[in-house]
């Protein structure tokens, strides 16, 4: 057996968008991907998040589940329009409420709430107020902030301000194929600098309400940047700055890297960064969020044609990977983690790190049993696990590991017709069913371990 320290946290992760469903209910407002997943074109199969995995009416079910599995923490998000439909006061009583009984059933039911801010669902009229490119968003962010943690702070230990603030920024405003939408390198990389801010204020406005034990993050989906050839190295640089140092460095060392500001200086100016902001940004916290789903290989060379969510990275091109891939076609490679964690580890005098998200879409269906014998997923998470326990021998301070995800949900731009889950949801009954995955994985946590070989 390959046993985990005393204490190491399992969980599974979810995000409200991609499970709640109940857009309108409650007083919920509209958010950024409502709007978006309702814009012809932009979401697979037109699918939204009306409905999802209907978790909003099914928590208690979906409680049940997780202590069925044994999972001693789940990490799931708080849909700020819910709290405040517009982004402001008012506050929607109906919406905390909710929260609060869903930490409630959690905490009866032993299982640690770890509750993260904001994945993605921006208030729309934020958004029409200019959303992340506009500064104003980042004090919005921490007067929300504040009003969660004031509610729930004396029952939530590990509270998480922004999932994934690459994924907000470059696909939010560069690619484009996230909410909202645009295809503006420039404002991308102001929208990048006041994600960051809000964590800041945020962080400040949450510590004058939390108890002081309360513990808080940021969850960032760091690349692992591996070489295509020995000519490699300024386009390894480059998005190794824009995926990892952009973030890391003002986060951990209170400055933003200066040769991302330098190659991106054709798009912006960066006077968006203001004189204190990176003393703001760099505002301790107790865990860092790391999601890691697959490595990149970077060459110089043409870049895929259409808009990048690369910013400035015009001679940078991804070098396919041969090899096996999961549904996403996304390269199966643990040690684009193994690198990520050293990485971290290495270069960063940081607190201790804890795998926030981490897992894989594969096509399982049920067999005429109504099983889903989903040997792929184990055998991903396995690898994966394999290379986290390395990594704590060999002194990284790595605290917990939640796999994505609890439950098939909305995959963002691919709709339902990718599924993360451990649990099966037919979306047509919205019946449950665990996965083998979900078997191994209640096996993994009570033996707080894996099997050897
Ligand atoms: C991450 C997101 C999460 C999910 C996984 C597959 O980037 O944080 O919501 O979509 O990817």
């Amino acid at each position: 057996m390959r046993r985990f320290p005393h204490g190491f946290l399992w969980g599974a992760a979810t995000a409200a968008y991609q499970i709640e469903g109940s857009a309108t209910v409650d007083g919920r407002g509209p958010s950024i991907w409502d709007t978006f997943a309702r814009s012809p074109g932009r979401v697979l199969d037109g699918d939204t998040g009306d409905v999802a995995a209907d978790h909003y009416h099914r928590y208690r079910e979906d409680i049940a589940i997780m202590a069925g599995l044994g999972l001693p923490a789940y990490r799931f998000s708080v849909s700020w329009p819910r709290i405040q439909p517009t982004g402001r006061d008012p506050v929607n009583q109906a919406g905390l409420d909710h929260y609060d009984r869903l930490v409630d059933g959690l905490v009866e039911a032993g299982i640690t709430p770890v509750l993260t801010l904001y994945h993605w669902d921006l208030p729309q009229s934020l958004e029409d107020a200019g959303g992340w490119g506009n500064r104003d968003t980042a004090a919005r962010f921490a007067d929300y902030a504040a009003v969660v943690a004031a509610r729930l702070g004396d029952r939530v230990p590990l509270w998480t301000t922004l999932n994934e603030p690459w994924c907000s920024a470059f696909l939010g405003y560069a690619s484009g194929v996230h909410a909202p939408g645009y295809t503006d390198p420039g404002l991308s990389l102001r929208a990048a600098h006041h994600l960051l801010l809000a964590h800041g204020f945020g962080v400040a406005a949450m510590r004058t309400v939390l108890p002081a034990d309360a513990q808080v993050s940021i969850t960032l989906n760091l690349g692992a940047v591996f070489p295509g050839s020995a000519g490699a190295g300024q386009a390894v640089r480059r998005i190794d700055g824009l995926a990892n140092r952009l973030f890391l460095d003002p986060l951990l060392r209170g400055e933003y890297p200066t040769d991302v500001q330098e190659d991106t200086a054709a798009l912006t100016d960066w006077s968006f960064v203001l004189p204190d902001d990176e003393k703001v940004i760099a505002a301790p916290i107790d865990v860092l969020g790391i999601n890691y789903y697959t490595p990149t290989v970077v060459d110089v060379g043409e870049p895929e044609a259409g808009p990048s969510p690369w910013p400035g990275c015009d001679d940078v091109m991804f070098v396919p990977q041969p090899g096996p891939s999961t549904a996403m076609g996304w390269a199966i490679d643990a040690e684009g983690l193994r690198a990520v964690l050293h990485r971290v580890h290495d270069d960063y005098a940081g607190p201790p790190l804890m795998i926030t998200e981490n897992g894989a879409a594969f096509d399982d269906l049920p067999g005429a049993d109504g099983s889903i014998h989903d040997h792929e997923r184990i055998s991903y998470l396995r690898d994966h696990l394999v290379v986290v326990h390395e990594a704590i021998e060999s002194g990284v301070d790595l605290r917990g590991y939640f796999v994505w995800s609890l439950l098939d949900n909305f995959e963002w731009s691919f709709g339902y017709s990718k599924r993360f889950g451990i649990v099966h949801v037919d979306y047509a009954t919205q019946r449950r069913v665990w996965k083998d995955s979900a078997y191994w994985y209640r096996e993994v946590i009570s033996a707080n371990g894996i099997e050897e070989g």
